[in-house]
């Protein structure tokens, strides 16, 4: 005859078996993640508290549901009643932390060191300037003294190379990819691209599903020892090379680009639904084409105004720059010859941004699983517009 469980022990019991439950974004089980309040159990009757990160929660019928059947495949318990709640600010914060950290334990390991700043170069839509603004700030961080390396994550759409004018092909060293080093005043940008592999006959050795590994590669098989920090340019969107990002990398903060006139809840939405299924920070937006000023000074806000701010107000994180638009930006992207090397406004938007990113320590929120105050502000954001 099996013994008759005191109902403390059942309680706890139950505890242990709502760790079958998974928060399908942040994959951590709900009482890992702190989620699982008070649990009393009495005659058959189980009453369990679950704070959720927002009310709104979209994945909160399914946590919902797991959890019932969780607790109902307990031997004594018939009957169920889940009250959902929401969870505080500070056990949001604790909820955060263990999500990051258990990132950070199953990420793979590389050579990038520990102290190094990754920023991801994101932007909901090509053309926007991503790759000019990936170049453009490694060589405003190099000549301010840093190592810096870029690593070109749009494999099928790659521009870096002829941005930066570098070439292959890639040497290795160890078995490991050696990123092409090129001086930059004090400092110094490494660099590696598809770009550098594609014209080699090695191109067809990355076709198909080496091909869609290849960031990977990019990042496990490559020697970034000794960078101070990490620029990655991203492809437009928020596909699989976003997503093994915030997995081979999850200290990556974003750094979202965008036009004056793209409507924020647009490329916002994109962002979000990225930076929520993969926990990603996002450390501020940079607005570039932004007002031209001709040498009469007068200013011609051609591609419209206001889109950064938004778009960061949307989000909640910091405007970081506004590069104007200036047809000398794209003629030294057409020479390999960034603008920000020289010495003009252009230069000076990239160094200022430089500075802020780095010394500034702008103050990333951080977005994980339904926690993502985005969400609120996206709805928000979609109701406003
Ligand atoms: N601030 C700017 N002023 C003038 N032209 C720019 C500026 N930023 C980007 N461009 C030009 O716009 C085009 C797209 O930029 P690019 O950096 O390739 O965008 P993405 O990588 O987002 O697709 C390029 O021709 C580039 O030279
Ligand atoms: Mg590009």
């Amino acid at each position: 005859m099996p013994e008759q469980r005191p109902p403390a022990d059942l309680a706890s019991a139950l505890r242990e078996r709502l760790r079958s439950v998974i928060d399908p974004e942040l994959g951590l089980d709900i009482v890992e993640l702190g989620m699982v309040g008070t649990i009393a159990v009495s005659d058959g009757r189980a009453a369990i508290e679950i704070a959720l990160t927002t009310a709104a929660c979209p994945l909160r019928g399914q946590i919902e549901r797991d959890a019932r059947q969780a607790a109902l495949s307990l031997d004594g318990i018939v009957e169920v009643d889940i009250t959902m709640g929401q969870l505080s600010p500070e056990a949001k914060a604790v909820l955060m932390d263990r999500a990051r950290s258990a990132a950070q334990r199953d990420a793979p390991a590389t050579s990038i060191p520990s102290a190094a700043r990754i920023f991801g170069i994101a932007s909901g839509k090509g053309g926007v300037g991503k790759s000019s603004v990936t170049t453009n700030l490694a060589v405003a961080l190099a000549r301010a003294g840093h190592v810096v390396g870029v690593l070109d994550a749009d494999i099928w759409g790659f521009s870096i190379p002829r941005l930066l004018g570098v070439d292959g092909p890639v040497e290795a060293k160890d078995k490991k990819m050696v990123p092409k080093s090129l001086a930059v005043g004090s400092g110094e940008v490494r660099v590696l691209s598809m770009g550098f592999l594609a014209e080699e006959d090695t191109a067809i050795m990355w076709r198909g599903l080496i091909l869609s590994r290849a960031v990977q590669q990019f990042i496990e098989d490559a020697d970034w020892s000794g960078i101070d920090h990490l620029l990655i340019d991203l492809p437009p969107g928020t596909g699989d090379i976003q997503m093994s990002l915030a997995r081979l990398l999850p200290r990556t903060e974003l750094v979202l680009v965008t036009t004056p006139a793209v409507a924020a809840q647009n490329v916002a939405a994109r962002a979000g639904d990225m930076a929520r299924r993969g926990s990603i920070r996002v450390a501020g937006v940079v607005e570039n084409m932004s007002a031209f000023t001709c040498d009469h000074g007068s200013t011609y806000a051609l591609f419209g105004e206001g889109g950064g701010q938004r778009l960061a107000d949307s989000l909640g994180v910091a405007l970081l720059a506004q590069i104007p638009l200036d047809p000398a930006l794209a003629a030294g992207g057409d020479v390999g010859q960034p603008v920000a090397g020289g010495d003009s406004p252009v230069a000076g938007a990239f160094s200022a941004l430089a500075g802020r990113l780095i010394d500034g320590s702008p103050d990333p929120i951080e977005m994980t699983g339904c926690s993502a105050r985005l969400l609120e502000l996206l709805d928000q954001a979609v109701a406003d517009g």
